[in-house]
């Protein structure tokens, strides 16, 4: 008899993303008209073609994989050295964060490296998750056994939320109690809060006073634009001994569909054994990725190695104004409907209160029907993020501009 892993069975319906998809497919069914009218700024994809360096750079590797002398096979399990170098000198250390070359990891994802991270941190761990937060963090815990059944809210027995508000910016602060294994997101998905140096301090001195590890998602790092915010967790001194850092190609190069990421683990992290001994967990995550995953392909590497040439840089800085001039046409135009707006402005997404106590999927139906436009209801986030939507910027300049048009037409 083969048993399967009931932990599954305690997840919530369907992954949000694929849920939107589902509705938006049946109205699209029952919409011919208005279907043509659809403009999507749900799922945080973006829309705009890969920089010009980078597909010249996978041009010229393709071109090298079909000779012989030039050919490639299986690359490294890490990543190749001259994209491992290139990450570690231009996002850390030309910005005076300690990284070396080996502490960087190549993957196709923060997604899967935030859920993969997971195989070397022990199961006894206590989690804190941000509450709205991106659902990969808690449906992963669910996944490995971390978490008891949701209640009605959706919350997860056993995990210890830390609620985003307003009135906290939406950076949640350390709670009282201990915990071991901290997720944050900064600039955050969904609320677009980017967190500063002060409250990125008061996380660090927590987890070196609890021996816990910050799990530091920035994948949208590219989009800060206040000078004054932290482009790194290890930005913050002493960050190197207790936290990890997933970063991606996705959002800044637009990888979504090329797929390339990478995870930092400081050989200086040490997390505690069930014996309470100290360990490294960079040999770990170097086993780990040696059994479980090839590489990354040499064409990608090659293409994600030309987002820090100059060219690619310059081109990066083009997409990531384009992204934000959106944001900015986005929030002026839910302003403008007398809606309570935050985020857009460090990040790719705006985050918007509902009006008249609507719940977000009655939001989400609403706009969907009236506007026809999709966004993501802020309840899949999260129990603290009912009674919100997020809209993404990542579209072209005429949708942004056709949706801010759309959002001050509504009548709610
Ligand atoms: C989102 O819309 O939240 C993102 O696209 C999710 C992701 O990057 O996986």
């Amino acid at each position: 008899m083969a048993y399967l892993n009931d932990h599954y069975l305690k997840l919530k319906a369907g992954y949000l993303f694929p849920e939107i998809a589902r509705r938006v497919r049946v109205f699209c069914e029952q919409n011919a008209d208005a279907t043509k009218r659809l403009i999507r700024c749900g799922i945080g994809d973006v829309t705009e073609p890969l920089p010009p360096a980078t597909i010249e750079a996978m041009h010229q590797a393709v071109d090298e994989m079909a000779r012989r002398e030039t050919f490639r096979g299986y690359g490294p399990e890490q990543g190749y050295e001259f994209l491992r170098h290139a990450i570690a000198q231009n996002d850390y250390r030309d910005h005076g964060a300690d990284v070396a070359d080996d502490e960087i990891f190549i993957s196709d994802g923060s997604k899967c490296d935030t859920g993969n991270i997971l195989d070397v941190l022990g199961h006894q761990n206590r989690i804190a998750i941000s509450d709205p937060v991106y659902p990969v963090y808690v449906d992963t815990n669910v996944m490995a056994g971390h978490t008891g059944e949701a209640d009605e809210s959706g919350a997860y027995d056993g995990i210890v939320y830390l609620p985003c508000t307003p009135e906290n910016g939406f950076i949640p602060e350390p709670p009282k109690e201990p915990v071991d294994v901290i997720y944050l997101c900064s600039p955050n998905n969904p609320t677009g809060a980017a967190a500063t140096r002060a409250q990125l301090d008061a996380w660090v001195n927590y987890a070196q006073a609890n021996k816990s590890i910050i799990l530091f998602d920035a994948a949208y790092e590219a989009y800060i634009s206040s000078p004054a915010i932290p482009h790194s967790i290890y930005e913050i001194p002493r960050a190197r001994e207790c936290a990890i850092e997933f970063r991606s190609c996705s959002k800044n190069g637009g990888f979504t569909g090329v797929r390339c990421a990478f995870t930092v683990v400081p050989k200086t992290l040490k997390a505690t054994t069930s014996r309470g001994e100290q360990k490294p967990l960079y040999p770990l995550w170097l086993r780990r990725m040696a059994t479980k995953f090839n590489g990354v392909s040499y064409i990608v590497q090659r293409g994600a190695e030309a987002l820090y040439s100059p060219a690619g840089k310059a081109q990066v800085r083009a997409l990531i104004e384009h992204y934000l001039g959106n944001a900015e046409v986005l929030v002026a135009g839910a302003r403008a409907a007398g809606l309570t707006v935050y985020g857009g402005v460090n990040a790719p997404y705006i985050w918007v209160q509902t009006p008249n106590g609507l719940s977000s999927w009655q939001a989400f139906d609403k706009i969907l029907n009236e506007a026809n436009v999709v966004i993501t209801p802020g309840g899949g986030f999260g129990s603290k993020g009912e009674g919100y939507f997020r809209i993404s910027a990542f579209n072209s300049r005429a949708n942004a501009e056709e949706v801010a048009r759309r959002m001050k037409a509504l009548k709610w």
